[in-house]
């Protein structure tokens, strides 16, 4: 196992980092489109960085004036960034889902989400099951396709030089009408001449919940499609794999689903953790065999996992971990959020022992942390350095406004904070062309500028992120707090541009 240190607590800081007005302003709708070269650049573009950045988030937090309650329903945006040769061009277009198109023609909300309902009451919402597929998690550049992924959909494919929508996509048959395609797709790279893998799956849910596995090539070609059925109820955001299996966590989560049906709850509403029933971490094997194993762990609940891989017979799995499930429970929706009643989410390593069923856990970072990445050659294999978002106090729970950088060899720690108006988004590591060290590169995070009510790209060098942005592209606009994204060294512009 790698050298391992781990966080100490801290005193709790007097002053919040933040102003709450601040942060709730990076929540407002931003209904326009834009197309621009940067202008506004402080410091320089590194000559080697070249390709177009991708981001997805919620553009829209309500719909002509009705605000939505919980920020996983807002319509999905992409923000499209190229840069080349020391410039930038900016582009941001709304998937045209058909939820997007039928809400900004009614001019209201007409579909429930996960946590929002239809106004009206539970009349307005009795019976109706059909949730809006946002298109708004994340956006992934593979075999020449733009697609953006939310969860519980099907993806929609969009022009990748001019962000157009073309439509749901079922990557050329492989999904079934309205079958859906997971958020959080891993990509492993190819090793000894192989080509890279897309590993992703999507989830069935009934009295059981059926995984589905798809592997595919770097053409979009299926490799692999397996499918396996786990007792219970599974809310899964997200996966890890080794080069043996895919792991899921399985939180002790369960969802009543009468007062959702009944119209008087939204989905999330009807989720309750059960901080006595263990976690548990689900192995199943990548070559297509039932021998899926289920290993107990402590109650914790999971959106996101860091990294995963195998090493003497153990697999160890890196995960950030909440105490409950992060529930908004404030009747005026998540912009009320009391920060301090909620649990805050920490770096947690998980040794998971095959032979004897037992899983260690240990807590890495007890910093509030969300947004893991990691140089894209190691997925799935050991690894030194992991990037995060991160809250600028070292205790507590807070909006994220930091980028830290974890040494797992020397224990050692790398901060950046944009505080106390910049908010942090996922970094995102792009490697230097020809680049040896694993953290010879950059990361790419769109941030909230609060003091301009404006968005920035940040570009931090990978190897030492205290010095700063070496690069900050300041948009003409903001963009809302968003979710994931993607880097691709091609240079994705509409003719003319
Ligand atoms: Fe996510």
């Amino acid at each position: 196992m790698q050298k391992l240190q781990t966080s100490q607590p801290q005193t709790a800081a007097k002053k919040p980092s933040y102003d709450r007005a601040d942060w709730q302003r990076g929540y407002e709708s931003q209904p326009n489109e834009f197309d621009y070269w940067i202008d506004n650049i402080e410091g320089k573009i590194p000559a080697g960085l070249q390709g177009t950045f991708f981001r997805n988030g919620s553009g829209l937090l309500d719909v002509n004036g009705q605000p939505i309650h919980h920020p996983f329903d807002g319509d999905g945006m992409i923000c499209a960034i190229a840069i080349s040769e020391g410039r930038a061009h900016f582009r941001n277009r709304f998937v045209r889902t058909e939820g997007y198109i039928a809400e900004q023609k009614a001019g209201k909300i007409l579909y429930r989400g996960f946590g929002t309902q239809k106004p009206g009451g539970p009349l307005a919402n009795i019976f109706d099951v059909k949730v809006k597929n946002a298109a708004n998690t994340n956006i992934i550049y593979w075999g020449e396709k733009l697609l953006a992924l939310w969860e519980a959909g099907q993806p929609y494919r969009l022009d990748p030089c001019t962000l157009d929508t073309l439509g749901l996509d079922t990557l050329d048959g492989i999904l079934q009408p309205g079958e859906p395609f997971a958020a959080h797709p891993r990509i492993e790279k190819g090793k000894n001449g192989a080509g890279d893998r897309l590993v992703n799956f999507s989830v069935k849910q009934g009295l059981s919940s059926t995984i589905t596995i798809y592997e595919l090539d770097e053409s979009g070609k299926l490799l692999q499609r397996h499918a396996h059925t786990i007792p219970g109820f599974a809310l899964l955001h997200d996966m890890v794999i080794t080069p043996n299996y895919c792991i899921f966590f399985q939180n002790p989560l369960s969802f009543n689903p009468l007062p959702f049906l009944l119209g008087f709850r939204s989905a999330a509403d009807c989720l309750k953790f059960s901080p006595n029933k263990p976690t548990q971490a689900i192995l199943i094997p990548r070559n297509g065999t039932d021998e899926v194993k289920i290993l107990e762990t402590k109650p914790c609940f999971v959106f996101h996992h860091c990294n995963a891989w195998e090493e003497a017979g153990e697999v160890f799995v890196d995960s950030i971990c909440y105490e409950s499930f992060p529930a908004v429970e404030a009747e005026g929706g998540f912009r009320e959020v009391d920060f301090d009643s909620l649990p805050v989410s920490e770096l947690w390593r998980f040794k998971l022992n095959l032979q004897d069923k037992t899983v260690q856990h240990q807590v890495v970072e007890t910093r509030c942390c969300e947004f893991p990445t990691l140089h894209p050659n190691n997925v799935g294999q050991p690894y030194r350095y992991l990037y995060m978002g991160v809250a600028d106090a070292p205790r507590g729970n807070a909006p994220l406004q930091a980028i830290l950088k974890f040494d797992f060899v020397t224990g050692e720690k790398q901060i950046w904070s944009a505080a106390p108006h910049g908010f942090a988004g996922e970094p995102v590591f792009v490697l230097r062309p020809d680049a040896v060290a694993e953290d010879d590169g950059w990361l790419l995070s769109l941030m909230y500028d609060a003091a301009n009510h404006r968005s920035t790209l940040m570009i931090l060098d990978a190897r030492d992120i205290t010095k700063g942005p070496v690069a900050r592209l300041h948009l003409k606009q903001h963009i809302p707090h968003g979710f994931h994204g993607c880097f691709t060294p091609n240079v994705l512009l509409p003719i003319g541009s």
